[in-house]
């Protein structure tokens, strides 16, 4: 069960939080546990994650639960990972469709069995009509595969040079129709963006914690909104305030 939220509405909510849920290896070896078992409790915090996310009004959520580089990992966690995706999806789909949440992918499922990529179609398929939570799931995603995957795409539509506009190429990444992530979560303190939504990031907040992701819990989901609400997003202008001085 999710904790029970704050009375005190918050001051600005954003519309899309992405999340590099890190740190699951780090919290499993802190308990002399394999990283899988770290990897189990970051897929309950995910849960918890999730209904908090609703909570709060939150109308989109990215997580990175498995990048193009992560193939790299031992055979055995990359089994385990591929494992936990078959289970949420047996799992948790009736829960989540109940809650309305809509399941999105972004990545590449080429390289998921065909029954894994079936069943990952079907659980979009089912949830498709949902709205009150959009669940992008980044599975075998990478900021750079995206970009160049867009790019393939964009040549092989034969758009002219001069019609390759940023809208344009928004439009053919995994994301379109999707609004830019105003809030990026990392835990476990790494400062790097992992090649993470590298284009749709441009201007988002960054709220970076120790925490392992397993112990992210909502109160500290709430301070992180609540860091994000007092930013004053400039998107490379000067805050309206300064505006309105230096017209005095
Ligand atoms: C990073 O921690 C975490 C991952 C690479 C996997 C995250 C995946 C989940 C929580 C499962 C979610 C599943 C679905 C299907 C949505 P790390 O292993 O890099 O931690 P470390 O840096 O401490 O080693």
């Amino acid at each position: 069960m999710a904790e029970k939220s704050p009375d005190l509405p918050l001051a600005r909510v954003p519309r899309h939080v992405a999340i590099i849920m890190d740190g699951n290896g780090r919290w499993a070896i802190q308990r002399g546990l394999p990283r899988l078992a770290g990897h189990k409790a970051g897929t309950e915090n995910l849960r918890r994650v999730i209904r908090s996310t609703v909570e709060f009004g939150v109308k989109y959520l990215t997580i990175y639960a498995f990048s193009t580089e992560n193939w790299g990992r031992p055979a055995e966690e990359v089994q385990g990972l591929l494992g936990i995706l078959q289970d949420v999806i047996d799992r948790e789909l009736n829960e989540l469709n109940k809650e309305g949440v809509q399941l999105r992918h972004i990545g590449r499922l080429e390289r998921l069995s065909p029954n894994l990529q079936e069943r990952v179609l079907k659980a979009i398929d089912i949830t498709k009509n949902n709205d009150r939570l959009i669940l992008n799931i980044a599975w075998n995603y990478g900021g750079r595969d995206e970009i160049v995957c867009a790019i393939q795409k964009i040549i092989k539509d034969g758009i002219a040079p001069e019609d390759v506009t940023d809208q344009l190429v928004g439009q053919y990444m995994f994301t379109a129709g999707v609004p830019d992530p105003d809030l990026v979560i990392r835990t476990s303190g790494e400062l790097r963006v992992s090649n993470f939504l590298i284009w749709q990031t441009a201007y988002s907040e960054w709220y970076v914690t120790p925490t392992f992701w397993p112990d992210f819990g909502h109160e500290e989901y709430r301070r992180a909104l609540e860091a994000f609400a007092q930013r004053d997003r400039r998107y490379g202008k000067v805050s309206s305030g300064e505006l309105q001085e230096s017209n005095a």
